[in-house]
């Protein structure tokens, strides 16, 4: 028997009420949404890279600027230096050269004490270097929650580590706040070493001077707080730059 198809001027629903029904409530069963009802969501849409920069910036520093003069001419340097993929005559072939990425650059130690905006002018920096259009890939941690994550027993360690040495702009926050251990002196040698040798653009914050002040009297070192090999490397790869001031974090109340 063969069977005609013929165009219905008011088109047949493709499947009947009953069954719809059936097929609801076996969804509903499972804890899926009928696809009717999702395909009237709207399509995700690419968030623009500030955007999405924003969404993993802590939400106290979502609306940071930087505007310490350090760190302002920090920004313009590595912005400055950032190179499109294939953009040299080598590659000239391969035509038009993708979006600007961060590569290399200079690094800064920002020190004083504390709420005095350090972190602050870190992502202050990060949404700059955003928005000035280049394409960052970036990771900020604070020093001890690195130490936290390297001993987690659920972690591939090796790859955070990894990451935090190779990632191209990194914040390392709050360094020298943690009790200090040869352990995590090997780690953050490890990390600094990398980065500073492959010229990879690093924010370290810490509240311990990297030099002794004049007429600070006796005072905490970064050096007594994180060792010889590590402060030598800082000092090898940083401008220092010293944010003074009052804790802001009473100054908001
Ligand atoms: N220029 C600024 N304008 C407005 N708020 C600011 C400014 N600088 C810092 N703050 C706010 O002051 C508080 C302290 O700043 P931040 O956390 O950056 O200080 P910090 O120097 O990193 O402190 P700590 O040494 O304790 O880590 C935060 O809530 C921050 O958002
Ligand atoms: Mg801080």
């Amino acid at each position: 028997m063969t069977r005609t198809l013929t165009r219905s001027a008011d088109p047949q629903p493709a499947i009947g009420e009953r069954l719809r029904a059936r097929l609801d409530a076996q969804l509903a069963a499972r804890r899926i949404a009928p696809a009717r009802h999702l395909s009237a969501d709207p399509a995700p849409q690419p968030l623009p890279a500030l955007e999405a920069a924003q969404l993993r910036i802590p939400a106290d520093y979502r609306d940071a600027v930087a505007d310490h003069p350090a760190v302002v001419a920090w920004v313009q340097t590595i912005a400055e230096s950032a190179t499109a993929p294939y953009a040299g005559d080598r590659h000239a072939q391969y035509g038009q050269a993708g979006r600007r990425e961060i590569r290399t650059g200079p690094s800064l130690l920002l020190w004083g004490p504390t709420g005095t905006g350090k972190t602050r002018q870190a992502f202050g920096a990060i949404r700059s270097l955003t928005a000035a259009g280049c394409a960052v890939r970036w990771h900020a941690v604070k020093a001890a929650d690195l130490y936290g994550q390297l001993r987690s027993q659920n972690t591939d360690t090796e790859a955070v580590l990894r990451h935090a040495m190779r990632v191209p702009v990194l914040v390392l926050d709050d360094l020298g706040a943690a009790k200090w251990s040869e352990w995590k002196e090997e780690v953050t040698f490890r990390v600094l070493a990398w980065r500073g040798e492959h010229h990879l653009p690093t924010l370290v914050t810490t509240n311990l001077p990297p030099a002794p002040q004049p007429g600070a009297g006796t005072q905490q070192l970064l050096r007594n707080a994180v060792g010889d090999r590590v402060l030598s490397r800082l000092s090898g790869m940083c401008t220092a730059v010293e944010l003074t001031g009052p804790d802001r974090r009473y100054s908001h109340r």
